[in-house]
C-alpha cells in the first residue's frame, strides 16, 4: 500500500460537509484492568497491576483496580450505553489472569464465561467485538518467573491466545495481540512508571523483544486456529520532529523516532530491528537474546494494524543549547533527549494537542511500510470535566475528537487505507499511574455511585458516527 507523494489536501473548514468511506467502523475502546474491577472474583489471580497498585507512591491517588467501573457486574448496561450511542464496534481487552490464573495449564472456566457472555451481549446488540489479548495485565505468577524478561512468557502468551480463540473464535473475528508494547517494555522496565515497575534499560530492550515474540507466536496460533481470525497489533505512534535543524536536535529526533516508532514497525514489517537503534542500545545490551527465527515469527502476516494516537513530540538533544528555564525530564531510554512543548494547547495529561500529527503518522506508516489496513484503535483526551447538575459539557473533548477525525479523513483523502476509529474511552476509568484523577471517557463515571452519564462529547461523537462524517 502506498500514498501519493504529493502533499495532502489541506483540511476543509470545520463547517463543510465531509464523509468517511462507506463501511467505516465507528467504535469505542476500553481495557480490562481499567474498567472491570472484581479483581478477586471467579478465580482471577492477581496481575502485575494489582501488585504495582500496592506499592506506595506508584499510583497518584493511591487507588487500585479492585472496583474500577465495576464493569464486571455492570457489563450489560454498559453495552446498552454503547448501543444507545449507535456505535457498532467495541474494542475491549481480555484479562489474562481471568483466563489463565496459574499462568499455564487448565483455563479458568468462569473467566472464559465472562467474555463469552460479553461477546454474546455485543452481538445481540449488533456491535462487532474487537478483542485485545494483552492490555498490560500480565498474571503476577508469570512475572514471578521473570515476566517479559523471560522468553518463556512469549510462549505462555501464545497458549493463552489459542485458548481464548478456541472459546470465542466462533464469534470474535478481530483480534489484537498486544496493546502498546512500548509502554509495557519501557514504562514497565526502564522508567518504572508502569507495572512491573522496574528501572533497568537493558531489561526494557529484552522485554520489547519478548513482547514482540509473543505477538508473533500468538499471531501464528490465531491464524492456525480452526476459525478464521483477522489478526492485528496495536501500537502507540507519534510524529516526531527536531526542535531545530542543529545536528544534536536532528539526532535526538532520530533516536526518539527509532525507539517509539521504527523499533516496532521495522520488526513487524521488515523482519529486522533498525540498525541505528540497535547501535544506540548497544551500551545496554548486545541483543544476544534474539534467536534464529524470532524475527520471522514477529513479522508474520497481519490482517490489520491498530494505531493509538494522542500527541506528537518535538525533540531536543541535550547537547544543543537549551533555552533558559527549568529543563523538562529527559526521555525514557534516550537519556540525552528531552521533549519540548510545541506551543499547542495541552490536555489534562499535559499532552500537546496535535491533530496534524495523526495525518502524518498514518501517511508515514502507509508510505514507508508494507502495512495492512489501518484502524485508529485509540484517540481521545482527558480534560478536567466540570459537572453541573450531574451533566458534563466538554467542549474541549468535542473539539479534540472532531479535529482528529478531520485529520484522519485528510489521511484517507491522501490515499491511506484507514478502516475505522475507536474513541478512547467509552467511559472514565482507572488511568494507570494517574489513578482516577484523569478522565478520558465520553461517558462520565461517578466513582461514588458508579452511575454512568453520557457527556456532551458522547452525543457529539455519536452524531458524527451516525452521519459517517459531517453533514
Ligand atoms: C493509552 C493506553 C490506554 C489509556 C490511554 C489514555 O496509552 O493504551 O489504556 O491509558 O493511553
Amino acid at each position: 500500500m502506498s500514498v501519493p507523494t504529493s502533499a495532502p489536501a489541506p483540511s476543509a473548514p470545520a463547517s463543510s460537509s465531509r464523509h468517511f468511506p462507506p463501511g467505516f467502523v465507528w467504535g469505542a475502546a476500553t481495557a480490562a484492568f481499567q474498567i472491570e474491577g472484581a479483581t478477586t472474583a471467579d478465580g482471577r489471580s492477581p496481575s502485575i497491576w494489582d501488585t504495582l497498585c500496592e506499592r506506595p507512591g506508584a499510583v497518584l491517588d493511591g487507588s487500585d483496580g479492585s472496583v474500577a467501573c465495576d464493569h464486571y457486574h455492570r457489563w450489560e448496561s454498559d453495552l446498552d450505553l454503547l448501543a444507545g450511542l449507535g456505535l457498532t464496534a467495541y474494542r475491549f481487552s481480555i484479562s489474562w489472569p481471568r483466563i489463565c490464573p496459574g499462568g499455564k495449564g487448565e483455563p479458568n472456566e468462569k473467566g472464559l464465561g465472562f467474555y463469552d457472555r460479553l461477546v454474546d451481549g455485543l452481538l445481540a446488540r449488533g456491535i462487532t467485538p474487537y478483542a485485545t489479548l494483552y492490555h498490560w495485565d500480565l498474571p503476577q505468577v508469570l512475572e514471578d518467573k521473570g515476566g517479559w524478561r523471560s522468553r518463556d512468557t512469549a510462549y505462555r502468551f501464545a497458549e493463552y491466545a489459542a485458548i481464548t480463540q478456541h472459546r470465542l473464535g466462533d464469534r470474535v473475528k478481530h483480534w489484537a495481540t498486544l496493546n502498546e508494547p512500548w509502554c509495557s517494555a519501557f514504562l514497565g522496565h526502564a522508567s518504572g512508571e508502569h507495572a512491573p515497575g522496574r528501572t533497568d534499560q537493558a531489561e526494557a530492550v529484552v522485554a520489547s523483544h519478548h513482547l514482540l515474540l509473543g505477538h508473533g507466536l500468538a499471531t501464528e496460533a490465531l491464524h492456525g486456529g480452526r476459525r478464521p481470525a483477522e489478526v492485528g497489533v496495536v501500537l502507540n505512534h507519534y510524529d516526531i520532529t527536531p526542535a531545530s535543524d542543529s545536528p544534536a536536535d536532528v539526532d535526538a529526533a532520530r533516536r526518539l523516532d527509532g525507539q517509539q516508532n521504527r523499533w516496532w514497525l521495522d520488526a513487524l514489517y521488515t523482519g529486522a530491528y533498525p540498525a541505528d537503534i540497535v547501535e544506540d542500545f548497544a551500551r545496554w545490551t548486545d541483543m544476544s537474546f534474539v534467536q534464529d527465527g524470532d524475527l520471522a515469527a514477529i513479522s508474520s502476516r497481519l490482517d490489520w494494524m491498530g494505531i493509538n494516537y494522542y500527541s506528537s513530540f518535538v525533540a531536543r538533544g541535550l547537547g544543543a543549547p537549551a533555552p533558559a528555564g527549568p529543563r523538562p525530564t529527559p526521555w525514557i531510554g534516550c537519556e540525552d533527549v528531552e521533549l519540548v512543548p510545541n506551543g499547542e494547547p495541552v490536555t489534562h495529561m499535559g499532552w500537546d494537542v496535535v491533530p496534524s500529527g495523526l495525518t502524518k503518522v498514518l501517511e508515514r506508516i502507509s508510505r514507508d511500510y508494507d502495512a495492512p489496513p489501518l484502524f485508529i484503535t485509540e484517540n481521545g483526551a482527558a480534560y478536567d470535566d466540570v459537572v453541573v447538575d450531574g451533566q458534563v459539557e466538554d467542549p474541549d473533548r468535542i473539539a479534540y475528537i472532531d479535529a482528529h477525525l478531520r485529520a484522519a479523513l485528510d489521511a484517507i483523502d491522501a490515499g491511506v487505507d484507514l478502516r475505522g476509529y475507536f474513541v478512547w474511552s467509552l467511559m472514565d476509568n482507572f488511568e494507570w499511574a494517574w489513578g482516577y484523577t484523569r478522565r478520558f471517557g465520553v461517558v462520565r463515571v461517578d466513582y461514588d455511585t458508579l452511575e454512568r452519564t453520557p457527556k456532551a462529547s458522547a452525543h457529539a461523537y455519536a452524531a458524527i458516527a451516525r452521519e459517517n462524517g459531517w453533514a
